[in-house]
């Protein structure tokens, strides 16, 4: 696992950026895993801006999506589907077909789950998965106990991730229950994981992730048995970390062919 401490939030999704570049060069049909919620916004901000300056090519890729809410369609303001239509579809040319999303509205969940599962194995695999991370630890929609071989299927929302979310939802509306997610062993298949974290709230999950223990009550800890992982978070997200001295040591005295990913 690798740390890396940046400045502030925009540095980190500049950083995160240099891994999907340098993914698109190598394998221009590469398959993306994408993720949603505040953090990653930054990050696409920074992927559209590059597309635009022609330094990224997105029109062979094909993307999977982390998660969704369960009885929301794509055309709820809050539904996933629509935030990453708002967030970065809309603006990198992707060709529809390559656009992949639990549907939320899925009749037979297990069904959609294990298509889901097929699709994403069919494609190859996801090359680059990206993440967040809940306060609880969660990744993905995988709450504390979740297993972590978990495959993509339905979840229940805890109370926390419920209250933490709502204000992505209309005033006095209801944050759904539940959720399709991948599982934790769907995200550890992926070949790369890039994980971000920002601010103060995200500090004791992120050193429960780098430091803690592996275990189901800290799900984002089982990306410590991944042989691809890096952690990018600023200087807030980091407050609680032990080996600090130890990253910033390890970033700045990387071969400079290594920085790029
Ligand atoms: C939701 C999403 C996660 C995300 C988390 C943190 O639970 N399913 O993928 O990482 O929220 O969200 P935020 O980035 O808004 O803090």
């Amino acid at each position: 696992m690798e740390v890396i401490i940046t400045a502030d939030p925009q540095s980190a999704s500049r950083q995160a950026a240099l891994y999907f570049k340098s993914l698109l060069r190598r394998k221009k049909n590469a398959i993306l895993g994408l993720a949603t919620g505040g953090t990653p916004v930054l990050l696409y901000q920074e992927l559209i801006r590059l597309h635009r300056a022609g330094e990224l090519d997105f029109s062979q890729s094909s993307t999977f999506n982390l998660d969704e809410y369960m009885g929301l369609g794509p055309e709820h303001p809050a539904s996933y589907r629509r935030f990453m239509q708002d967030h970065f579809f809309a603006s990198i040319q992707l060709p529809a077909a390559n656009i992949h999303i639990p549907d939320g509205l899925a009749a037979d969940v297990p069904a959609h789950a294990a298509a889901y599962e097929k699709a994403i194995v069919d494609a190859g695999g996801i090359d680059l998965q990206l993440l967040g991370v809940g306060s609880d630890g969660h990744i993905g929609f995988n709450e504390p106990s979740s297993s972590l071989a978990s495959r993509t299927r339905i979840k229940t929302l805890s109370e926390r991730t419920r209250s933490d979310n709502a204000h992505f939802f209309a005033a006095g509306e209801e944050v759904p229950y539940h959720v399709i997610t991948m599982g934790i062993g769907t995200i550890l298949d992926a070949r790369e994981i890039v994980l971000l974290a920002f601010g103060d709230k995200k500090a004791d999950a992120v050193a429960a992730l780098v430091e803690g223990p592996v275990s189901a009550m800290v799900p984002a800890s089982a990306l410590q048995l991944h042989p691809s992982v890096r952690v990018i978070i600023d200087e807030a997200a980091a407050g609680k970390l032990q080996r600090t001295e130890y990253y910033r040591h390890v970033f700045d005295f990387k071969p400079a062919w290594q920085k790029q990913g």
